[in-house]
């Protein structure tokens, strides 16, 4: 099928993730690292539009000013020979020997000013790139054992840390808002904010909750058993769906990165079902990057890298034909009537009804007939779901 990403699909990768060069905690590298001018170019070729990165992808942690300098030029030279843009920058917070116990939420102070001054540094840098996307993702902010970690102190910091850079990009006049990156664990055995449910709800106690959003992960909701495509829904219905990390993950173990679309593919549909058409009139819901955050499996070689690369963004484009397909089948619209998808959009209560009303109401509960619900009035939910089913598999 002629399936060809352009920039118009929005589609973004970590620096990271092709960059990825095999190293796992039972064995090194098994691929050479990559200059970021090829990295830039390859995307561009395979159709891409944006690379993000976090500031020791550019250059090493510990970098003098001048490396990371010309790391910094020949970025933004290969962007501006290929027209590739950077929507998002995050900060490593997580790989140095210092962060053993985490960024914004270490035990040690000392460790928690220097993120702040490690963050605040990068924050320039995403302003200067034109990034308008802050990623935090707190792999480190986390604990091993119940007693070495105070949460309710360690929300306690990260709420004063996400304030402050709050406060910074105010100030500074950025157009930049943060998006927190939930994880239930891996690198820490549980991690502080391990969902979306509890980043959404810490959110609402900053002081600027409005500045700050999610980037769920697909992996990351799904290594909890969550359901990813009704956590997005949640967020959306939030109004903080900030950013979006694509990648494929199968059940409950560690976190897989694998290729979107290689892990729990009816849900992949699911979330491009909405993403793409479950917004009014069947528009689109979101309209940030598609952002990959996977990682080319180690057994694979650099050209494997590219192919795997490019697999993202054709499974997405291949869901999103998919999706459309399902929404314009006539049997798709009569059974998802028949369900009664629709009814819950009409409120419970009718226009200025209270409870006074309903209780007025004997159709409501004197005669309303139960009984009709034992082995009667069905949902039809199955045939809904073997429609998706024959529309994922190409039977319709
Ligand atoms: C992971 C995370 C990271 C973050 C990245 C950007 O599980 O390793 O998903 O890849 O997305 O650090 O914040
Ligand atoms: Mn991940
Ligand atoms: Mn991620």
């Amino acid at each position: 099928m002629a399936i060809e990403p352009t920039p118009a699909d929005k589609f973004s990768f970590g620096l990271w993730t092709v960059g990825y060069n095999g190293t796992d905690p039972f064995g090194g590298p098994t691929r050479a690292p990559l200059d970021v001018t090829h990295v830039v170019e390859k995307l561009a070729e395979l159709g891409a539009y944006g690379l993000t990165f976090h500031d020791d992808d550019l250059f090493a942690f510990g970098s003098d000013d001048a490396t990371r300098e010309a790391q910094i030029v020949k970025l933004r030279d290969a962007l501006a020979a290929t027209g590739l843009v950077v929507p998002m920058v995050t900060t490593n917070l997580f790989s140095a020997p210092v962060f053993k116990d985490g960024g914004f939420t270490s035990n040690d102070r000392a460790v928690r000013r220097f993120a702040l001054r490690k963050v605040l540094r990068n924050i320039d840098l995403a302003a200067e790139l034109g990034a308008t996307t802050f990623v935090m993702w707190g792999g480190r902010e986390g604990a091993e054992y119940d007693s070495a970690k105070d949460i309710r102190q360690a929300l306690e910091r990260y709420r004063e840390a996400v304030n402050l850079l709050g406060d910074y990009v105010v100030d500074k006049g950025y157009d930049i808002r943060f998006a927190i990156e939930p994880k239930p664990n891996e690198p820490r055995g549980d991690i502080l904010l391990p969902t979306a449910g509890h980043a959404l709800a810490f959110i609402e106690t900053l002081e600027r909750p409005e500045l700050v959003g999610i980037n769920p992960e697909v992996g990351h909701e799904q290594m909890a058993g969550l359901n990813f495509a009704a956590g997005i829904a949640q967020a959306l219905y939030q109004g903080k769906l900030f950013h979006i990390d694509l990648n494929g993950q199968r059940g409950i173990k560690y976190d897989q990165d694998l290729v979107f679309g290689h892990g729990d593919l009816y849900n992949a549909f699911a979330l491009v079902d909405l993403l793409e058409n479950g917004g009014p009139q069947g528009g689109p819901t979101y309209d940030g990057p598609r952002h990959f955050d996977y990682k080319p499996s180690r057994t694979e070689s650099e050209d494997g890298v590219w192919a795997s690369a490019a697999a993202n963004m054709r499974n997405y484009l291949l869901l999103k034909e998919r999706a459309a397909a399902f929404r314009a089948d006539p049997e798709v619209q009569e059974a998802l009537e028949a369900a009664r998808v629709n009814e819950l959009a009409q409120p419970t209560l009718g226009e200025g009804e209270g409870y006074e009303g309903i209780l007025a109401d004997r159709s409501a509960f004197e005669d309303f007939d139960a009984d009709a619900y034992f082995d009667g009035n069905g949902f039809g939910f199955v045939r809904l779901q073997q429609l998706a089913t024959e529309h994922l598999l190409g039977a319709r």
